[in-house]
């Protein structure tokens, strides 16, 4: 059966894009960090547009990536305003509440965003229109069809537009793909179960005193500033802040996208005024038949967040998390093959109590599939980095280098689109076709 095809590329350009990739991840980070002098790369200027929780996480983070400087900040929330102007120690004139001022200095070069989701498409647009590079976290987009906007603005403009699904620069994650695409180790995948629980309600407690600056007309009082997530208006949900970077990961893994979704969600447990689900359960069906079945729930952590792929010869389980919380495990099935690394790992006992392989360099990098990536990554510096480091290097390369955007516009608007699909099914209570012409620009 045909299957889309991620980037619109063929077999062999993908391949050859997994390749730069590697050298993305690994050899990059080595030939920069090893100059030592960071007064010898390029300098870039950056603003930083949104500056909340995970603006300012980026922030300090961005600022680790040599040569990079952070001249501006924009925000229209006074304490968040406040904090990142000690992050990247800017004076007060620049700091912003119209992101439109920052966009105005001509000795910037690129903005990273990271604002509620609404606002990344007129703001990315804007920007890439300014004439800067762009780093938009994810979800892209609120709607499709501003995903798609921003992702021809990309494109006319030739601007570097990457979004933030940070798992696309892991290592490990990195190392997980090619480990599938070898079909030694899990054989052929047919089925996924990814998960992101937590036992927490989402709720954010508003600052006492914190001003909003600007906007009043759009925030109307500080709750729904801070609390965004929570309502329609201003968020697609659980599955756009947490499924997204897991129907992410299975795009990428599968290299297709879901044809179809169905569902169920409610407020069930936090009945505190909010208007999105504090639950989602769906199943998406990819083109080749894998279905993957997803769930995010607020009143039960069991499993935590991570994606199993589920093969006839073994299944791989993924877990994100900060550096060495990041990790793999295999579990084989009965019938298949010893591994001829399989020797060389350590063993850990999962939530079912079933004996799985850790995955590690060392051991799984003797895996003779041909293909290269696991191998070039996990033999350089950029083991020990998170994959948060490795996004902004990534995005740093793409703007000075020219070198390939990871999680490029297209593979945003590829992970945006089942998310506001399997709202509409899970609105709807019935399943719903995803159409091929809803990925394409
Ligand atoms: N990649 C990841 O792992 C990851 C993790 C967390 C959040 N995120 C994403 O980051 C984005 C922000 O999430 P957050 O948790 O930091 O939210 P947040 O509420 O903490 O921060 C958002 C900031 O945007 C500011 N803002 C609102 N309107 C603005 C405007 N008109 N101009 C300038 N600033 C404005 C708010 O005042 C706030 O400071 C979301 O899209 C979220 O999905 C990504």
């Amino acid at each position: 059966m045909e299957t889309i095809r991620i980037h619109a590329l063929s077999r062999r350009e993908f391949l050859q894009e997994s390749a730069l990739t590697a050298s993305l991840l690994g050899l990059g980070w080595t030939a920069t960090t090893a100059q030592g002098n960071p007064g010898k790369v390029e300098p870039l200027r950056i603003g930083a547009i949104g500056v909340g929780s995970q603006g300012q996480a980026n922030l300090r983070t961005v600022l680790k990536v040599p040569g990079v400087t952070c001249v501006a900040v924009c925000d229209v929330f006074e304490p968040n305003l406040n904090a990142a102007k000690r992050i990247a120690q800017v004076p007060d004139d620049d700091a912003y509440t119209d992101y439109r001022k920052l966009l105005e200095r001509k000795d910037i070069h690129a903005v990273i965003i990271a604002t509620p989701l609404p606002l990344h498409a007129p703001m990315t647009i804007d920007a890439l229109n300014a004439g800067k590079h762009v780093f938009c976290e994810k979800l892209m987009a609120y709607t499709i069809e501003d995903a798609k906007e921003m992702a021809r603005t990309a494109r006319r403009t030739g601007k570097v537009l990457q979004i933030g699904h940070s798992r696309r620069s892991s290592v490990s994650y990195n190392h997980a793909y090619e480990l599938i695409h070898s079909k030694k180790v899990c054989g052929r995948i047919t089925h996924i179960r990814a998960q992101w629980n937590r036992n927490a309600s989402w709720r954010r407690t508003v600052p006492q005193g914190g001003r909003i600056l600007a906007w009043q007309d759009y925030w109307k009082d500080p709750e729904h500033l801070v609390n965004w997530r929570l309502y329609k208006r201003t968020s697609q949900g659980l599955m756009a802040e947490l499924g997204s970077h897991q129907t992410h990961v299975a795009n990428w893994f599968l290299n297709e996208v879901p044809s179809a979704v169905c569902g169920m969600a409610g407020i069930d447990y936090w009945k505190d005024g909010r208007e999105v689900w504090d639950n989602v359960q769906c199943i998406f069906e990819y083109p080749s038949g894998v279905k993957m079945i997803y769930q995010s729930i607020t009143s039960n952590q069991f499993d935590g967040c991570s994606e199993e792929f589920m093969g006839d010869r073994g299944t791989l389980i993924t877990i994100a998390g900060d550096g060495a919380k990041e990790k793999g495990l295999l579990y084989q099935e009965p019938k298949a093959e010893t591994l001829d690394w399989a020797q060389y790992t350590a063993k850990e006992k999962g939530a079912n109590g079933k004996e799985g392989l850790v995955l590690n360099a060392s051991a799984t990098k003797k895996l003779t599939t041909g293909a290269k990536i696991g191998e070039t990554t996990l033999t350089t510096s950029a083991e020990d980095k998170t994959s948060y480091d490795l996004e902004f290097h990534n995005w740093a390369a793409s703007i000075r280098e020219g070198k390939p955007v990871l999680c490029d516009a297209i593979e945003g608007l590829h992970a945006t689109v089942p998310i506001i699909k399997a709202n509409e099914a899970m609105a709807r209570g019935t399943r719903v076709e995803i159409p091929r012409h809803l990925y394409e620009i």
